[in-house]
């Protein structure tokens, strides 16, 4: 028996979820039920895609991405884990910690009474990691694919000493033109402004984009709405276990610099990152556990 066949002997849905080849060979949970329909690789836990019947796709996977192993998929909602972006102290240590180029296990999946479909992926600490995080963890991702999709990172500490982490469900997400989107949610909200040098500002009214955008809010549980009068809809980030929201767009020449992104790429999409960043430190004691939670629903609008 193949591992795909054997995948999917143990823990395929009937007409709701299978494991298929993806692109560059990489493993992805296929979920299609009466509500929604959703991709999810094993590489990293990354889910690239979700749709709601009824709606256009809801996350922005770029179409110039890399599938390879050892490289970051460019989209969907990347796990960051466990640091936020640079690591604090060594330059050379990946952007936003190495879970999300490693492979995760399936752990359980089910086949919910209310019509969502569950999907569990566990990673925990193997040796050639030390290097970069010398802590036992256990993290396990939980994705219901329903109207809404909701994304559940449960970091467990199952060692003997307490560790410090930051982190983030980096979700990248379709709009119609960036130029004509704003995000409500975060008005006299601070933020730490990355393009101005961690600049401390404070929000004022909606967040609207006409330039390379990069913010670290701080401080702040609120749900966001992305208001797209182009796609005629309005997406709810709901979250809980975080105090930080990270806006992020990288506009024309960082997104045409980027081989994985493309000229106008930037265009079509805008990151409202559900996250644990700048002093939102999460520490864990042993034999605890931290939730971070993000909900993701749609509303058409008239
Ligand atoms: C955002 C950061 O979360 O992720 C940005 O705030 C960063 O500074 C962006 O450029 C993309 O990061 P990466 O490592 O996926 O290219």
């Amino acid at each position: 028996m193949s591992a795909l066949e054997d995948l999917n002997a143990r823990f395929a849905l009937a007409g709701q979820l299978s494991f298929v080849d993806g692109p560059g060979g990489l493993v992805q949970a296929r979920i299609e039920n009466d509500l929604a329909a959703a991709a999810v690789t094993l590489y990293g836990a990354h889910v690239m895609t979700f749709q709601p019947r009824s709606h256009e796709p809801v996350l922005w996977l770029s179409p110039q991405t890399h599938f390879a192993v050892g490289k970051a998929i460019r989209g969907g909602v990347p796990v960051c884990w466990p640091w936020f972006a640079a690591h604090p102290e060594q330059a050379t240590y990946p952007s936003h910690g190495f879970v999300r180029t490693q492979p995760w296990q399936v752990s359980a999946t089910a086949a919910m009474p209310d019509g969502t479909t569950r999907l569990q992926l566990t990673r925990a600490a193997t040796p050639d990691e030390t290097e970069f995080w010398p802590h036992a963890y256990r993290l396990e991702l939980l994705v219901t694919v329903g109207q809404s999709l909701s994304l559940s990172l449960n970091v467990h500490n199952p060692g003997q000493h307490a560790f410090t982490y930051t982190g983030a469900l980096h979700t990248y997400f379709t709009v119609g033109d960036v130029n004509r989107i704003n995000i409500t949610g975060l008005d006299q909200t601070d933020y730490l402004d990355k393009v101005t040098g961690f600049d401390r500002k404070t929000q004022a009214g909606p967040v609207i984009f006409t330039q390379e955008t990069d913010r670290i809010y701080l401080d702040t549980a609120a749900t966001c709405v992305i208001n797209d009068p182009v796609l005629r809809r309005r997406i709810h980030v709901a979250k809980s276990g975080s105090q930080t929201t990270v806006v992020w767009n990288p506009w024309a020449e960082k997104s045409a610099a980027m081989p994985d992104m493309g000229p106008d790429a930037y265009r079509t999409m805008v990151c409202v990152e559900t996250a644990n960043a700048a002093d939102d430190q999460i520490t864990v004691p042993p034999g605890a556990s931290h939730h971070l939670q993000a909900e993701i629903s749609v509303e058409a609008l008239q």
